[in-house]
């Protein structure tokens, strides 16, 4: 064999290689290699064609981007024209057009269905001669489109060379042409970080990026297609249904939609269509309903067509997801953890399958990124079960006096401050104790094994006091008396004696369990514990300005900024006296605080079941000798405290080669 010729079979075996690792990965979604191993072999390519451009071929997968943009578009004709679909929109739509098959087919049997996701992208047609893609077209008005077969070429899994065996002499394929959720939200996050127009919606994307001159435009654009039909068909096997043939095209390597399947009859329609309208969300594309098709070709053929759409075809489609309405006004609401948010009051509209009247506009950063005012016409969304949001204001539709959207200073439900920290996007409510919206998971907190540990007085509890009007804040607890519970559902006499001996009970607490129940932001039980350590009094706590709460291991400024304003609201010292008052206490924290510190700057983590002592006591044991107890072994960890049954924290701690304490020497060293 020539030298040259030995290229040119080389030369056809890497483009082979390449356009079977391109199926795989494209396709099937199956990768046999990583893709630096195809790089590789793709650059070998590249290298050997620069050598003899003799040799390049219009098919080589080095050839997808052509090298001048056009001048304009020619045109393509379409031989069979490319149909459009009806639509139904609901069940009884689909089942009289169910019903029109039977009459026209004559009979009453249960018609099989191929049902696809119909993609929200645009039609395009795909022209294979004798296996190569010579001609791509727009669908146009359905029988002329636009020449678009140097965009086509770019996207990598339409493949330019067929693969397999009995490929008819010529096959027009048609599909959609789309741009995958993420390559959209990629695009427009692009388009942001330059100042640049970004795109509505992924189809708009998809049109926008295929109808450009430039190809090497177009290449940068993560389009993709899956095919659904064929148009004109020379050779190749007779097929009998439209499901046989869609896997054809699978295997000649042409990208399809994984999700289609074969049903029977309505119901099976509307089984499909249930499943996927609650798979929607999550599927890596847009679709916009669901086609259903006849499957039997015979039956295809008999049916026919009127004007522009098949008989034997439907497009159901899911509600719309997007309308416009106005915005009534702008107001903030609180939620359960303070969090401000603001929300849209609408004029209600019909979207997404139901009536929205309000609509989260999440928080300050997205009001003044959208700039949504009062009086402003808007696009709302609802997709799935997501909560209604704004999707943008309507360019135009603003009155020339609304007013740009201020946080306001003080919280809508009880008036406590407004708090946002620099770099946050969320403000928060500053009244804990105190707010209405709050309290709820306020007194849970309160209430909780590590807070005040009020046994019995779970959240479920919690909910039917509150919304029975017996407790409105965390103080009325202690205002409860048994007559006052024993009529709540499922409560009775003995419970709710059970839970005043409670309440009764959990007086007697300590100032860092106290500290704790108050749900400050951000103090957790360990930084309750050094907090009441180190001021030894709530009286202290409440004086401490944030230089002298920084001084605190594990209290940096922000921390401070919180312990700071939450004792700065007088709602919330209202709260803390009136608790006091009925009779909380606590021991004098000197026990705690003159041990001596023995393990300060040791970390510990404890795992397994502990015999002698709960985890808790020991955790407390080793805080109040100054060492520091955390949840996760790492290469800081000083000494790992190993119980019964423990498990991967052990076993971590000996790979690391941490120092492991069995109970009895934690209990050594704690003497
Ligand atoms: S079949 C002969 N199948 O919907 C039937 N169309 O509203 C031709 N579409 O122009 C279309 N997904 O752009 C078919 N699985 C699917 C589809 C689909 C999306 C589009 C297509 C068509 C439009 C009709």
């Amino acid at each position: 064999m020539s030298d040259k010729n030995k290229i040119s079979e080389d030369i056809t075996h890497l483009r082979d290689q390449l356009n079977h690792h391109s199926y795989q990965y494209y396709v099937l979604d199956d990768p046999e290699i990583p893709d630096v191993q195809y790089d590789r072999l793709y650059r070998e390519l590249q290298s050997l064609e620069a050598q003899y451009p003799d040799l390049i071929t219009n098919d080589s997968p080095t050839q997808r981007v052509g090298d001048k943009p056009l001048d304009g578009f020619s045109q393509v004709k379409h031989e069979i024209p490319m149909l459009s679909l009806d639509n139904v929109f609901n069940e009884e739509e689909l089942s009289d057009f169910n019903k029109r098959l039977q009459q026209r087919l004559d009979n009453d049997d249960e018609i099989i269905f191929a049902a696809e996701p119909k993609l929200d992208g645009l039609a395009v047609s795909l022209l294979y001669e004798k296996g190569l893609l010579v001609r791509a077209g727009t669908r146009g008005d359905g029988s002329t489109g636009e020449n678009i077969t140097q965009n086509i070429r770019t996207i990598h899994s339409i493949p330019l060379k067929l693969l397999g065996k009995n490929i008819p002499d010529v096959l027009e394929v048609r599909g959609e042409v789309f741009m995958p959720k993420a390559g959209f939200e990629k695009l427009n996050q692009i388009a942001r970080d330059n100042d640049e127009k970004q795109f509505v919606n992924p189809r708009n994307a998809a049109a926008g990026s295929l109808r450009q001159l430039d190809p090497k435009i177009t290449a940068k654009r993560p389009l993709a297609m899956y095919c659904y039909a064929v148009g004109r068909v020379d050779g190749g096997a007779e097929l009998s249904t439209h499901s046989e043939m869609l896997d054809h095209l699978k295997q000649w390597g042409l990208p399809l939609c994984n999700e289609r399947e074969v049903v029977k009859g309505v119901q099976g329609c509307l089984n499909y269509f249930k499943k996927m309208s609650a798979l929607r969300g999550s599927l890596p594309y847009e679709i916009d309903g669901i086609v259903y098709k006849v499957n039997s070709i015979k039956l295809q053929k008999e049916l026919g067509f009127v004007a522009k759409a098949p008989r034997w075809a439907i497009a159901h489609k899911f509600p719309a997801q997007e309308e416009i309405t106005r915005v009534n006004s702008i107001e903030f609401q609180v939620g359960r953890t303070g969090a401000i948010t603001p929300v849209a009051r609408l004029e209600p509209v019909f979207v997404g399958g139901v009536t929205v009247s309000n609509a989260t506009l999440h928080n300050m950063d997205e009001v003044n990124r959208k700039d949504v005012r009062q009086g402003d016409q808007v696009i709302i969304r609802r997709a799935g079960d997501v909560i209604p949001e704004v999707v943008r204001v309507v360019p135009g539709s603003r009155k020339h006096h609304a007013k740009k959207v201020q946080l306001p200073d003080s919280c809508p439900v009880c008036g406590s401050e407004i708090e946002q920290e620099e770099g946050e996007a969320i403000a928060r409510c500053s009244g804990g104790l105190f707010c209405a919206a709050q309290r709820k998971e306020s007194i849970k907190h309160f209430a909780s094994r590590k807070a005040m540990d009020i046994d019995g007085l779970g959240d479920k509890l919690v909910e039917q006091l509150v919304d029975g009007g017996c407790i409105d804040h965390v103080n009325d607890l202690y205002d409860l008396t048994a007559e006052k519970i024993v009529d709540l559902e499922r409560m009775g006499k003995k419970s709710a004696e059970n839970l005043i001996e409670a309440l009764q009970k959990s007086k007697h607490t300590s100032l860092n369990r106290f500290i704790y129940a108050l749900g400050i932001r951000e103090v957790g039980e360990a930084t309750a514990l050094t907090l009441a350590n180190h001021f030894t009094t709530l009286d202290a706590i409440k004086a401490a300005d944030e230089e002298s709460l920084q001084k605190v291991e594990d209290v940096g400024p922000i921390v401070a900024a919180h312990i700071v304003r939450f004792f700065k609201q007088p709602h919330n010292l209202e709260v803390i006296e009136k608790l006091l008052n009925s009779g909380i206490y606590w021991d004098e924290i000197e026990a705690v605080a003159t041990k001596e510190q023995t393990l300060e700057g040791k970390t510990f983590v404890i795992t397994g079941t502990l015999t002698e002592m709960t985890r808790d006591d020991a955790k407390k044991a080793l805080q109040a000798r100054g060492a520091k107890v955390t949840g996760s072994v790492s290469k800081k960890t000083n000494y790992v405290v190993v119980g019964d049954n423990a498990g991967s924290k052990a076993m971590k701690a000996e790979q690391l080669g941490i120092e492991m304490l069995d109970e009895k020497a934690l209990i050594e060293l704690l003497k």
